[in-house]
């Protein structure tokens, strides 16, 4: 997953990758020269007291190391800039695909992890490229040019080489073994802390309302201990690299200096190339140590680029025709035949055999206990879902076969928990009709019945809303979204339990300014309350996922017996006995 992810990802930018590698090479053969130049200086200039070489060769070091200079800032420039597009372009995927899912795949991954995966998990990969341009590239260059221009400078020590890079190797690959299992856990546990942290955030009032800050507290703490517990491990082997590598290196050194003084002792070698030698080892060991640090990466970022994986192969489960309808010419109605729903997971159906009509022009009423099913019936006309068996159509038409925008710009939904944006209250009008004009907000809030408290604040229009709607009133927002949804004027409306934070007075006059501007539209009204509904040209009654009763008010209450129950309960509650 992780090469596909790269190869995938960083294919646009080939060029820039052409350049970097490029760059790298000049700067290490340019890093290679300079030992070699060093210990002509010595052995041609310094022994035998030639001012004019060691000038000589000196600016052509200096010219050299100019260039490498020069060239490696560039390449770790065009790297880092590589690999910031690179996560870049792989967040906004990510973001795509994540902005198709339905309902479905939202709740199997969770909002929680779909950050951690669109953040961190990213950012882990993008430094690997990073690591990669950087380090990566060097490494093997440096690695294989050290040991040519070491047994150029003497072949005799040439078994300190096969010794010392075995043995760092070996080491570096016990260290790295042990910390991709810690890396692996870390990722998980990354989200975990997320999910408690996001969970607490959210639920905060609550929390205090029920005294359970303590047990909350312990339960972050758990979490936090546990990541930290992970990251010290991978934190303690990382910390014994740097000494393993630093001992081996040295020893090589002394080991170099030791045998290398003998050589020269014998006359088979000069003392300038015993310290170009001693460079050339340090290059080659370093080299290793190089790609090490970025293959440590690299088990880190396959777990994320797997995670990432998930996400951008999950399709949606709401799959949008190749070429939806557009054009339909009946308005509105909406039409049940034989559906059944199942949620993902669950034996049994929460809707079965549901056969019904909105028509245009109609008010129709959906009654039942809580969890009845009416949310999971009227998310399936957006497509919040595709109904597991049977069909819905809007206007005679399946609405799997409508383009989709299409479909949703036909329908003004009203959420049982409507969601404000962040922003104003007339930008959250204008999620509903981008070019509304401020006589048409006044006109949607004041048939919403929202038109008072709007008026009220000291900024109208302009009143600042937080996330989610948080600094109004549950009615308030209610009526917000309600507002939202008749900006549009759609065709069908879709009130999921709109009026049950409304007090009966200000219900009722919602529903008459409501029923003067839907003369033509479908009306489709969930609600708990019976005054609510009463004057309904049809009332569906639901039981458990299934419909047991369809009729106008007084033909249910001679008919259904679910109905009257309902009816008499809430006469019951009327009437304090
Ligand atoms: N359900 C589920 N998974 C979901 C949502 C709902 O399994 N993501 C199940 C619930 O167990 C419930 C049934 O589906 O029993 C119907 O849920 P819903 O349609 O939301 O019921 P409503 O009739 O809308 O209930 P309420 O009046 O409380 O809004
Ligand atoms: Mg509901």
């Amino acid at each position: 997953m992780l090469i596909r992810l790269l190869r995938k990802y960083l294919a646009p930018y080939k060029r820039w990758i052409t350049i970097i590698v490029a760059l790298q090479f000049v700067a290490t053969v340019a890093s290679l020269l300079l030992p070699s130049l060093n210990a002509d200086i010595i052995d041609k200039g310094v022994v035998t007291g030639d001012t004019d070489y060691i000038v000589r060769i000196g600016s052509i070091m200096l010219a050299v190391s100019a260039f490498q200079v020069v060239a490696s800032i560039s390449a770790v420039y065009f790297g880092a800039k590589t690999a910031m597009a690179f996560g870049r372009d792989l967040r906004s995927s990510i973001f795509r695909k994540v902005a198709s899912f339905s309902a479905r795949e939202m709740s199997y991954f969770g909002a929680p992890s779909l950050i951690t995966r669109n953040t961190n998990d990213v950012q882990q990969v993008q430094m690997l490229a990073m690591m990669t341009f950087t380090l990566m590239v060097m490494a093997p260059i440096m690695m294989v040019g050290g040991i040519v221009m070491a047994l150029r400078e003497d072949v005799g020590l040439s078994w300190l080489v096969a010794v010392a890079v075995p043995l760092l190797a070996g080491s570096l690959a016990l260290v790295i073994s042990r910390m991709i299992p810690a890396y692996r856990l870390m990722q998980i546990r990354i989200d975990t802390i997320n999910r408690v942290l996001r969970e607490q955030l959210a639920g905060i009032r609550v929390l205090r309302a029920f005294v359970r800050e303590p047990y909350e507290t312990k339960r972050f703490e758990r979490a936090n201990q546990e990541l930290t517990d992970v990251s010290l491990t991978v934190g303690r082997w990382m910390a014994a690299m740097f000494p393993i590598v630093m001992l081996i290196l040295n020893l090589a050194s002394v080991a170099v200096l030791w045998f290398g003084g003998h050589r020269i002792d014998t006359g088979s070698m000069e003392i300038g190339a015993l310290t170009a030698y001693l460079t050339y080892l340090v290059q080659i060991l370093m080299s290793i140590m190089m790609a090490t640090f970025t293959l440590v990466m690299v088990p880190r970022a396959a777990v994320s680029a797997d995670r990432i994986g998930e996400i951008l192969h999950t399709d949606s489960s709401v799959v949008p025709p190749e070429t939806g309808i557009t054009d339909v010419n009946r308005h509105g109605e909406v039409r049940f035949v034989d559906v059944e729903f199942t949620y993902p997971g669950a034996s049994d159906p929460v809707l079965r055999d549901i056969n019904l009509t909105a028509r245009a022009g109609q008010t129709t009423a959906i009654i039942g206990s809580t969890g009845a099913g009416k949310t999971t019936l009227v998310s399936l006309i957006p497509r919040l879902f595709d109904a597991t068996s049977g069909t819905v159509l809007v206007n005679g038409v399946n609405v799997r076969e409508l383009d989709p925008d299409f479909l949703w710009s036909r329908i003004g939904l009203v959420p049982q928990n409507p969601y404000l944006f962040t922003g104003t209250v007339a930008s959250n009008l204008r999620y509903g009709k981008p070019d509304a004009t401020e006589a048409e907000m006044w006109r949607a809030l004041e048939i919403a019945q929202a038109r008072d408290f709007v008026e009220e604040m000291p900024e109208g229009l302009d009143a600042p809303i937080a996330q989610g709607g948080t600094n109004v009133s549950g009615g308030q927002r209610q009526r917000l979204s309600i507002a939202r949804a008749l900006i549009r004027s759609p065709e069908i409306y879709l009130f999921d339990d709109s009026f049950s934070a409304l007090d009966l007075g200000t219900d009722a006059r919602l529903r008459s300014a409501l029923a003067a501007v839907t003369t033509e539209s479908t009306v489709i009204i969930v609600a708990q309350r019976i005054s609510t509904i009463k004057n309904a040209d049809q009332i569906v009654v639901l039981d458990d996922g299934a419909v047991v009763g369809i009729g106008t008010h007084s033909e249910l209450l001679e008919s259904c017996q679910t109905y009257v129950e309902i009816v008499e309960s809430q006469q019951m509650a009327e009437v304090p006995g």
